[in-house]
């Protein structure tokens, strides 16, 4: 295919050359309803291309014209049978890929624990029952690594009769399953294996990054562009292949979540993505790839920041990792990652990827270069510079066995069923009816539906003492949790 073509992005310049005026929405027009104040903060331009799919830009966007061929493109550059651009990030798209593969099915699917909540979400909207594949935990540096094949077999031998199987790789840590390995399981039994590749929108575009879903045979994968990629935030794409899913099917199924009214401001930034990537993708991640190479070398010099790389990998731990993911275990320093990513922000403004009681995460991308990374590897040896008295996690970490919680009902039967409301002490012993997710990762401790334990709460009540944060939870302050009616 022609990848020199963007035929969103030519539609758009076009409509910007075409000087029309719809009586449609969006109302703002182009900006001109909009306050000025707006305009100063976000820019006349964004206004600008805001336009209704269909009528305002163009009848051929609709499905069948250009968006058809953008997303034409969008799969031939990344090796799929299709692709569907989605507007609500990978939360929307994996929760169509779970509904279009175990939807209104009894089997249930077989989903790793250490899932996003948009996967919780995807089981309590559908109704699916959840057979829990295991992650593999590293109980030293208190890290779960994604399933083996081997995990996901026996989650099989268990549950023989489930849809199909989901896991998530890159993890927001960046380690990656042995996808072509769990593929091969699914398809010994004919069953198609979704992956959650939210922070993969990269991967096809460079041979030193992890194994792509789509080349090593996965059936489904949902990318959020705006995370490794170059788009807007929402931007998501499932990429589909092979005859285990229906892409009518899937595609009924994203259209019963998804908006009526797309942004094209997210769809134009999806397609000009792929066409850079596939023009010069290889040497802007080859840039990248690089800095967070040096990035690496200067941060591990910093006494007590381990960068780690190697300790994540092996039998026992994950099958791949991706570089541009620069994850620091700051124990070392006596101090907790909270304080580091609170120090950053306050005297450095920076930000950090993630952060938990013992590490931050910096993401790169094809944006990153020399200077961005000065100031990281700055900001982190000034922080440690002024760490005189560092105050060691107070965190009651719960063992890998602790964390297990036994699932005593569907999610959706007790996020929708009767609740009330207790004191977080009197919650061991109850079942959640809510998600209880530390963000990030946003991989929910409690699902709706498992049986609240001693040391999981004892864990979140410490947590949140020292920083850490569980927006999901009804009560934030986690004073009170939502647990099912007794
Ligand atoms: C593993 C994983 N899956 C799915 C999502 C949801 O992606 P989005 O933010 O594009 O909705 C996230 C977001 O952080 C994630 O980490």
């Amino acid at each position: 295919m022609d990848h020199s073509r963007a035929p969103l992005v030519d539609a758009l310049a076009a409509y910007h050359r075409s000087d029309r005026y719809g009586f449609t929405p969006p109302g703002h027009r182009q900006g001109r309803g909009v306050d000025e104040r707006v305009l100063d903060t976000i820019g006349r331009d964004a206004f600008r291309s805001d336009v209704l799919i269909g009528p305002g830009l163009d009848d051929r966007l609709a499905r069948g014209g250009y968006l058809a061929e953008a997303e034409e493109l969008m799969a031939d550059a990344v090796g799929a049978d299709t692709a569907f651009f989605s507007t609500c990030g990978s939360s929307l798209s994996v929760k169509a890929a779970m509904m279009a593969v175990a939807g209104g099915q009894g089997g249930g699917l077989l989903v790793a624990r250490d899932s996003h909540k948009s996967i919780v979400a995807g089981l309590i909207f559908a109704g699916v029952r959840p057979h829990w594949i295991t992650p593999r935990w590293d109980a030293e540096r208190h890290f779960s690594h994604p399933p083996s094949p081997q995990q996901v077999r026996e989650a099989w031998e268990r549950n023989p009769d489930a849809a199909g199987a989901l896991i998530v790789s890159p993890s927001p840590y960046g380690t990656c399953a042995d996808i072509a390995g769990i593929a091969d399981v699914c398809h010994e039994r004919g069953k198609p294996l979704i992956v959650d590749e939210a922070w993969g929108a990269h991967l096809p575009f460079h041979p030193e990054l992890p194994t792509w879903a789509m080349d090593v045979g996965a059936d489904l994968c949902v990318v959020s562009v705006h995370k490794m990629g170059a788009g807007f935030e929402q931007g998501s794409v499932f990429h589909l292949q092979g005859d285990l899913v229906d892409p009518a099917r899937l595609s009924a199924c994203a259209d019963l979540l998804m908006t009526t009214s797309p942004s094209v401001l997210v769809y134009t930034a999806l397609d000009g993505w792929r066409r850079q990537m596939v023009q010069h993708g290889r040497e802007l991640l080859d840039a990248a790839l690089r800095v967070a190479d040096d990035a690496r070398a200067d941060l591990a010099r910093i006494p007590g920041i381990t960068v780690m790389a190697d300790e994540l990998l092996g039998v026992e731990a994950s099958h791949d990792l991706d570089r541009l993911q620069v994850l620091m275990d700051v124990s070392g320093t006596g101090s907790t990652g909270y304080d580091a990513a609170d120090w950053l922000r306050e005297h450095r403004h920076i930000d950090m990827g993630l952060v938990d009681h013992r590490r931050i995460l910096a993401t790169l991308s094809i944006a990153d270069d020399k200077e961005t990374v000065a100031s990281l590897v700055d900001g982190v040896a000034a922080w440690r510079d002024q760490l005189k008295d560092p105050r060691p996690s107070q965190i009651r970490l719960p063992s890998p066995k602790e964390l297990q919680l036994e699932t005593v009902e569907l999610p959706r039967e007790a996020f929708f069923g009767d609740v009330e409301i207790v004191p977080i002490a009197k919650a061991p012993g109850r079942i959640s009816a809510e998600q209880l997710t530390p963000y990030p990762p946003g991989i929910p401790v409690a699902v709706p539906g498992e049986r609240l334990n001693e040391a999981v709460v004892e864990y979140l009540r410490s947590g949140h003492e020292e920083g850490m944060n569980v927006p999901d939870a009804a009560d934030s302050s986690l004073e009170t949790v939502r647990v099912v009616r007794e």
